[in-house]
């Protein structure tokens, strides 16, 4: 791979080649399948890849959220972890390695980054509240609405065209913000959010700059500011490589910068903490930590645990240590580009800049000839699958569509779709598999066809709806 924009490392300073910054101690075996074992397999997933058996993948790009490789140093704190019922000196471990980069006082763990955020808007949310943000994810927007609560996306232009290259697109629009505020009345705002870094906007960064200036926006109305911190590092990372004067800044001094304008934050430490489970909520504000304490003591269990077994938390706090080693973001940040790149030099319309965690194919310029009532994205999403075995996930009208009143769909901003790459997991022949895969989907990407729902639920439908295809 080719050397990125900075080299802040130690071997790269001599060498254009970035390797993987690990060796291989355990292996597991990858599942092949003939084209007609696909094509039955998803049949019997009603072309929904989440219904897919994990056992019919060959590579498993769906998500990077708990799919990582754990570290020795990990799995050897696994066999430290204390799980005592109260007071486990996992907990606090897992609490100083939080508290050092958040400089939160309050921190709760929960078992995954949604329980956060049931927690939280169960608390601040309900009917009439307004919540806004560069873009809530999935999970955060389906909690807000099941309180009651109305959540609304306000990303910056550069965010709403994937195709156009720009070093923050996952910038928070100010004018807009203050707008939103103004027009839907600061009593009624019970907090602003920032998801760094962007997913479900191409996995695109927010700028120090645009945070500070959300802070001050939110300090002249009053308002708190939380962070979806789920890719801190990633984040931090991109600051330092594409922000002026953060060059030179360890990454993890960004990340506690970052962390200073925030009066709180959400986090699923299945991401940017290497863990295969977990998550946790941190807090500024003493009244607020205590009701989420309460929620979480009939929700998820004791505080010191918080619906986590003491190893896990011992895991995690290893984690959010190792997440924060430059050899390691260096690494991370250059291989989802070396994809983009790839596929770009095809001329596969593939979101510009690369994110942090993901490639994201705008299907909508990809498959024009699909109508976006016929979800291009999961047409897209099942082809990846029937040509190579790949398992990837549709971040558009399937996700986030709505119906108006006449049942016509409400599609989404964006039609993604999107390859997470796990982190630790694929060497760079993985990776250049799944470009060749993709590359050759499009060159007969006339051939694929639109797809109808047949079922659905009324939230998160994409986890489980089925799919047919028109004919
Ligand atoms: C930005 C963001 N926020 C929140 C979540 C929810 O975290 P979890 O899957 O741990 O519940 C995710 C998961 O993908 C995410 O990407």
């Amino acid at each position: 791979m080719r050397t990125i924009l900075i080299n802040c490392t130690k071997i790269i300073r001599f060498m254009r080649t970035i390797i993987e910054p690990f060796r291989i101690k355990s292996v597991e075996p990858l599942h092949f399948t003939t084209p007609q074992q696909r094509k039955t397999a998803l049949e019997k997933a009603y072309y929904n890849t989440f219904l897919l058996h994990a056992d019919d993948v060959l590579i498993d790009l769906l998500t990077d959220s708990g799919t990582s490789a754990m570290s020795s140093e990990q799995w050897a704190a696994i066999m430290r972890g204390d799980e005592s019922y109260a007071g486990s000196s996992s907990f606090f471990k897992f609490e100083e390695a939080v508290r050092d980069i958040t400089g939160m006082p309050y921190i709760i763990p929960t078992h995954q980054g949604r329980a956060s955020e049931k927690i939280l808007f169960s608390i601040v949310g309900g009917a009439g509240k307004v919540f806004l943000s560069n873009t809530f994810f999935d999970t955060t927007r389906a909690n807000i609405e099941f309180s009651g609560a109305k959540a609304v996306d306000l990303v910056c232009e550069e965010g709403k065209h994937p195709l156009i290259s720009a070093p923050f697109k996952g910038n928070i629009d100010l004018v807009a913000l203050e707008r939103a505020i103004e027009e839907h009345g600061v009593g009624n705002i019970p907090l602003v959010m920032l998801t760094i870094t962007n997913n479900s906007g191409g996995g695109q960064p927010v700028s120090m700059e645009n945070i500070r200036a959300t802070r001050a926006i939110c300090d002249r109305y009053g308002l708190p500011l939380y962070i979806d911190a789920c890719r801190f590092a990633e984040n931090s990372y991109f600051i330092k490589i594409r922000e002026e004067g953060y060059r030179n800044i360890p990454v993890k001094e960004i990340a506690q910068e970052i962390f200073s304008y925030a009066d709180g934050c959400t986090m699923s430490a299945k991401k940017d903490a290497f863990a295969n489970i977990g998550g946790f909520l941190a807090m500024k504000d003493l009244p607020l930590a205590l009701k989420c304490r309460n929620l979480l003591v009939i929700t998820e269990g004791f505080p010191t645990y918080g619906g986590l077994a003491g190893r896990d938390l011992e895991a995690i706090a290893v984690g959010l240590h190792e997440i924060l080693e430059e050899d390691y973001l260096a690494y991370r940040i250059r291989s989802i580009e070396y994809l983009t790149e790839k596929l770009a030099a095809a001329d596969v319309p593939v979101m510009q800049p690369a994110g942090g965690h993901a490639v994201y194919l705008d299907a909508a310029t990809f498959l024009p000839h699909i109508p976006l009532a016929q979800y291009p994205g999961q047409a897209l999403v099942t082809a990846l699958y029937l040509e190579g075995g790949i398992r990837s996930v549709e971040i558009g009208s399937l996700m986030f569509g709505k119906y108006d009143a006449a049942g016509e769909l409400i599609p989404a901003a964006l039609e993604l779709v999107r390859l997470a790459i796990p982190r630790r997991v694929y060497t760079q022949s993985h990776i250049d598999y799944v470009a060749e895969v993709i590359i050759e989907v499009f060159k007969k990407k006339q051939e694929l066809k639109g797809l109808k729902i047949i079922h659905e639920t009324e939230l998160l439908r994409h986890f489980t709806a089925r799919l047919a295809p028109i004919e």
